[in-house]
């Protein structure tokens, strides 16, 4: 007999994690809230800075580079061509305060969707490792 309880595969195997942060609407939901935290956290706001004035360019690209992250479909290169995360972010002035701010701006994000709970703190460990290898200085 089959359980007719659907099998939850592990966050981080095929496109889970894609699924359960639901698909490229649900991460869009995501980083639409990410970047209005930017916009109104104050300790945000020298990261917020460093953006340009009109969003929407930065949100398709994290939104789509995002689903590729997760496991899903890779539309960041797809529309912009290959990136390498840490690499890019060296030109910017990213020290501990800047990356815990931008976690922080995933985090106000991320408690606003309806995710599981414990994909919302998977969500947040997986993206230290990226956020503290895009910092460029201590
Ligand atoms: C550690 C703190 C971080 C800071 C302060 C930061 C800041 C920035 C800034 C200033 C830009 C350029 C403006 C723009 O294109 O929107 C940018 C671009 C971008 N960031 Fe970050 N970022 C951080 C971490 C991350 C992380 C952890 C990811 C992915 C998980 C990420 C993904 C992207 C992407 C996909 C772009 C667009 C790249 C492109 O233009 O080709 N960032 N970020």
């Amino acid at each position: 007999m089959y359980d007719s309880v659907e099998e939850k595969r592990p966050y981080g195997q095929g496109d889970a994690s894609f699924q359960a942060a639901g698909g490229f609407d649900g991460i869009k939901a995501l980083v639409d809230d990410f970047y209005a935290a930017m916009d109104t956290l104050p300790e945000a706001a020298h990261i917020r800075a460093m953006h340009p004035a009109d969003l929407s360019t930065s949100a398709d690209k994290l939104t789509r580079f995002l689903c590729g992250w997760l496991g899903g479909p890779r539309l960041f290169s797809e529309k912009y061509g290959p990136i390498a995360i840490p690499k890019f972010h060296q030109a910017f002035p990213i020290g501990p305060a800047e990356r815990d701010a931008w976690l922080l701006c995933m985090k106000v994000a991320a408690a606003k969707q309806p995710f599981a709970d414990d994909f919302k703190t998977y969500l947040l460990e997986q993206l230290y490792v990226p956020a503290e290898r895009s910092r460029s200085r201590d």
